[in-house]
């Protein structure tokens, strides 16, 4: 970096986080001379990686403490089980795979960039190492897999991802959820937004759904083709339905009647897990009224079991029809 590079930055530091990282300001021969800087919030980052931070500031990762069916659920974190994966520390701090512990300090920031970032000394973990801005170095293990697995396996999503060919071809989560962007800059980064379950083109690309007309029969197939893991994959709340309706010649619909669901049902529940596993193909086959000309075929989203095709926690994915004449 150049001169004018250089204290412009320090300008921005200086702005940004007080005078707690003068010494990267000073021009010298070189910023790996002072002492590497130390950071206690993800409003530290702004200043240097303001983008990503507005994707992360958007992101579920970030809402994670606030999200107020969380807090509905954790009796407003009465139950102090929930705040270890919600409000954590560094997952560096207690290492790869272990229980996070919970954090008592900024609580609008959730899953922030420490949690992921800081690694065991304190210092910015990333892909990477350099002398430049927040002296990152090179940690790619906390950034893997096994880093996503630290939280995420509670419901076993990352061992459905190890089960299925995604895991065999080496497409990560990141290959997903953290997809490629040009920022406004020009530099390649990774997406921090982390979209799932609560974006519709996330949704609708996990699957694929068909209906056809066979010996008297409707045929529904529902493929889980673009989930790296079960679909839907983690709480147990989220549920994908399959409907169908028959229409009549005279244009008389049949009320909606539901006949599959896609779930990993309450642990105090009966029932099987009917989660959809990566790259499968559920077949439904339906023996239609005599008198229907045509059938009707839509599959939901419900992020939980109750919710009604009114309800805002469902989402239409996909409809279809197949003509009985
Ligand atoms: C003073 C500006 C500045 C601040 C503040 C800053 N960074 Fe950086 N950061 C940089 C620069 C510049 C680079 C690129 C270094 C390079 O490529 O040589 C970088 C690189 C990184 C990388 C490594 C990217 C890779 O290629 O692997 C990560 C991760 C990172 N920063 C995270 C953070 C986090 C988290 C914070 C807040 C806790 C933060 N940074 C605060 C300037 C900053
Ligand atoms: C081991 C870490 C971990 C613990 C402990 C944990 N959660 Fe979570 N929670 C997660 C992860 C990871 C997700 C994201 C996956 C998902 O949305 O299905 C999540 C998602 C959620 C969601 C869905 C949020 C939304 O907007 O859709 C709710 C609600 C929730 N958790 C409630 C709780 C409650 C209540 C507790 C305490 C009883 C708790 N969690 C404890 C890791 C954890
Ligand atoms: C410290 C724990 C933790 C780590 C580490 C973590 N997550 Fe999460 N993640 C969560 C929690 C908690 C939520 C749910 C937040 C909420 O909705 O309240 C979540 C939500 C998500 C969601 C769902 C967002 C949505 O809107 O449905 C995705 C996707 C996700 N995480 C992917 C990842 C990936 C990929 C990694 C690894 C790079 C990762 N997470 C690492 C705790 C973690
Ligand atoms: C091939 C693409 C792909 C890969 C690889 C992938 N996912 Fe997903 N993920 C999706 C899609 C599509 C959805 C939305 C459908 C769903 O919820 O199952 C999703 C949903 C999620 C959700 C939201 C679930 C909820 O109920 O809130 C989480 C969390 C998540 N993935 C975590 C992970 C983790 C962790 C990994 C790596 C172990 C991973 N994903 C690998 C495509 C992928
Ligand atoms: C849930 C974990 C998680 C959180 C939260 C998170 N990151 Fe990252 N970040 C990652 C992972 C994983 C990668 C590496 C992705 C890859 O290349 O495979 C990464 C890559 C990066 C990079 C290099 C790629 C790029 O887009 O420039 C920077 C810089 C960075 N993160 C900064 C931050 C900052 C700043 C924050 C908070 C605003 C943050 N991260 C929050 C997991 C996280």
């Amino acid at each position: 970096m150049n001169a004018p590079a250089r204290s412009a930055l320090g300008l921005l530091l200086l702005s940004a986080v007080g005078g707690l990282f003068l010494t990267l300001s000073r021009p010298g021969p070189s910023s790996a001379d002072a002492a590497p800087p130390r950071f206690t919030s993800s409003t530290e980052c702004r200043a240097c990686h303001e983008e990503l931070f507005d994707e992360w500031d958007a992101s579920h990762h970030r809402l994670a403490y606030e999200n107020p069916e969380v807090r509905r659920l954790s009796d407003d974190f009465r139950n102090k089980e929930c705040q270890a994966c919600h409000l954590p520390r560094p997952i560096a701090e207690t290492g790869l795979l272990n229980r996070t512990l919970p954090r008592f300090t900024r609580p609008s920031e959730g899953v922030d960039c420490l949690t992921c970032h800081l690694d065991g000394s304190g210092r910015i973990a990333g892909l990477r190492a350099s002398d430049q801005g927040c002296a990152p170095v090179a940690n790619a293990d906390l950034l893997s897999v096994r880093g996503c697995e630290t939280c995420h396996n509670q419901h076993k999503t990352t061992d459905q991802w190890r089960a299925s060919s995604y895991a065999r071809d080496g497409i990560t989560c990141n290959a997903c959820h953290m997809p490629q962007v040009t920022r406004a800059d020009g530099s390649l980064g990774r997406k921090h937004v982390f979209e799932g379950c609560h974006e519709l083109d996330m949704l609708r690309s996990a699957a694929t759904f068909r209906a056809r007309r066979e010996a008297g029969e409707v045929v529904v197939e529902t493929t889980n083709s673009g989930a790296g893991h079960n679909f839907p994959t983690e709480e147990r709340h989220r549920a994908v339905d399959v409907l169908v309706r028959f229409v009549d010649a005279a244009g008389q619909a049949s009320a909606w009647e539901r006949v599959w669901r896609f779930r990993q049902p309450y642990r105090d529940e009966p029932g099987e897990n009917t989660q959809l596993p990566a790259g499968e193909t559920h077949v439904d086959r339906l023996t239609p009224p005599p008198d229907a000309v045509r059938a009707e075929l839509r599959l939901w989203y419900r992020l939980n079991p109750y919710a009604t095709d009114e309800d805002e926690a469902s989402t239409l994915l996909f409809e279809t029809e197949v003509a009985l004449e």
